[in-house]
């Protein structure tokens, strides 16, 4: 499974890599915000050092909604560099620049995904990725983790290329359960990574051995 780190934060970004775990990256139009990322070139050069970090693909969203301009914003993305993968929503124009990148080798991810039948819709217009939210769907109360399981037994049924992304990941349980029902990927902040580090009887195991050692040693 690969972890993707859901931050446009280069700090994060560089963490999670440094713990040498993280094959990606996915942004958004409100995480590159958050960061305080605005205008055209000053977001192609926060791409640009995000490909930098990490060894993997990144994701960089269009902000177009009609194709020609997610096809033009598309083009000038994936020009960036050879790990960019362009996020295209999941609207009507959005599935037809997806199987234009695709007939072009573009790679695309296929964000704001609710429901299997878009996903599925997502795979035959050839997108790269699917982005199911399902930390989204936990909170109108349905089960995203049902999501999950739904995509990814459609694509095995058909054997779609298009990978699963977990994405809209709240907590290391979500994750847990994204390997288990097996999806490709998920993306993630970076605690929901480090929240796999922990466990209470690692903790007081290791205590007892270097207690127990710095006794021994003392005799
Ligand atoms: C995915 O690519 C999105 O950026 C992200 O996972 C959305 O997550 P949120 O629901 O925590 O905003």
């Amino acid at each position: 499974m690969k972890f993707f780190i859901d931050t446009a934060n280069l700090d994060e970004i560089r963490e999670a890599h440094d713990l040498g775990v993280l094959d990606g990256v996915t942004t958004n139009p409100s995480l590159m915000a958050k960061e305080g990322i605005t205008g055209e070139a000053n977001i192609k050069a926060h791409y640009k050092a995000i490909c930098k970090i990490v060894n993997d693909k990144v994701s960089a969203e269009v902000i177009a909604t009609d194709y020609e301009g997610m096809v033009r914003e598309g083009k000038e993305l994936a020009k960036l560099d050879d790990k960019i993968v362009v996020k295209i929503p999941m609207i009507r124009d959005g599935v037809k620049a997806i199987r234009y990148f695709h007939s072009e080798g573009i790679r695309t991810n296929c964000t704001l995904i609710f429901s299997s039948g878009q996903a599925l819709l997502a795979a035959k217009a050839g997108a790269s990725y699917v982005s199911p939210f399902i930390g989204r769907l936990d909170d109108i109360a349905f089960d995203g983790l049902d999501l999950i399981a739904q995509i990814v037994h459609i694509y095995q049924n058909f054997g779609y290329e298009t990978e699963v992304l977990a994405a809209s990941v709240r907590h290391t349980m979500h994750l847990i359960k994204c390997a288990e029902l097996g999806a490709d990927v998920v993306t993630c902040p970076l605690k929901v990574i480090t929240g796999l580090l922990k466990h209470p009887l690692t903790d007081s195991g290791l205590a007892q051995f270097l207690a127990d050692h710095a006794k021994a040693a003392s005799k």
